[in-house]
């Protein structure tokens, strides 16, 4: 479960970014987070991946109030959000298996079950046999579908995607989108995003900011501005 309770976002220059936001998400909802430029999405999810912290207000994960000053559980938080950003942020100089590796490597699994894991999202995004490919060789759709397996691997319970088909043509965004379907009620899905004709289509909820605040928060919705 996510928490935002009246959760307020000023930028050092006075920059208002959210302006005591609250709502609630249960575990493994599907959420869209839709909003003109410049509205919080993206400030909201940097606020639960802690790269920055709130002026007021409280965010609970879980039960642990990640805002709380005495928090001190970032890096088990970060293990378990998976994020996938718009431009990919893929390492050029590794392949496809080290990409998606690169965070179990950290944590100490050992290579077995790396490979069986990796193996396991590879299908899951649809790109098997393509584990020794280096990015260059693959297509901007490709790339995506690595991120989203480097994002899911472990068995993260909160994926975060900021604009994930954004760099993406419709038809390839639709098949990014399709995987982030199959992954519903599996995990947390937090994906903001311009897309009216996905939003609209798929009819997941919706939370519509507009100039820091929740605007609307649709059961299940389209994009409405
Ligand atoms: N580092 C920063 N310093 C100061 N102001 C910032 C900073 N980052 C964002 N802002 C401001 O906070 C507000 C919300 O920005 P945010 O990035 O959350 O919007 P967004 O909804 O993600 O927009 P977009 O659709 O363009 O990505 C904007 O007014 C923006 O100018
Ligand atoms: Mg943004």
């Amino acid at each position: 479960m996510i928490v935002f309770d009246k959760v307020t976002k000023k930028y050092p220059l006075g920059n208002t970014a959210l302006d005591e936001v609250s709502f609630e998400i249960p575990d493994n909802e599907f959420i869209f987070l839709v909003g003109p430029s410049g509205a919080g999405k993206t400030s909201i999810l940097k606020l639960l991946l802690m790269e920055m912290r709130v002026t007021s207000g409280s965010i609970l994960v879980d039960d642990k109030d990640i805002s709380a000053a005495h928090f001190h559980g970032l890096t088990d938080l970060r293990r378990g959000i998976g994020v996938v950003f718009q431009d990919f942020k893929i390492l050029p100089d590794k392949n496809v298996f080290e990409n998606i590796a690169i965070s179990q490597k950290v944590i100490g699994i050992p290579n077995r079950d790396i490979r069986s894991q990796v193996k396991e999202v590879l299908k899951m995004v649809g790109l098997e046999n393509k584990e020794k490919v280096f990015p260059v060789q693959l297509s901007a759709g490709e790339l995506q579908r690595v991120a989203i397996a480097r994002a899911i691997i472990g068995d993260r319970k909160i994926i975060l995607a900021d604009e994930p088909t954004g760099n993406l043509d419709p038809k390839t965004s639709w098949e990014i989108m399709k995987i982030f379907k199959k992954l519903e009620g599996k995990k947390t899905i937090i994906i903001a995003t311009h897309n009216t004709d996905i939003v609209n289509s798929m009819q997941k909820r919706v939370f519509v900011m507009k100039q820091g605040k929740l605007a609307k928060d649709h059961k299940k919705g389209g994009y409405e501005i």
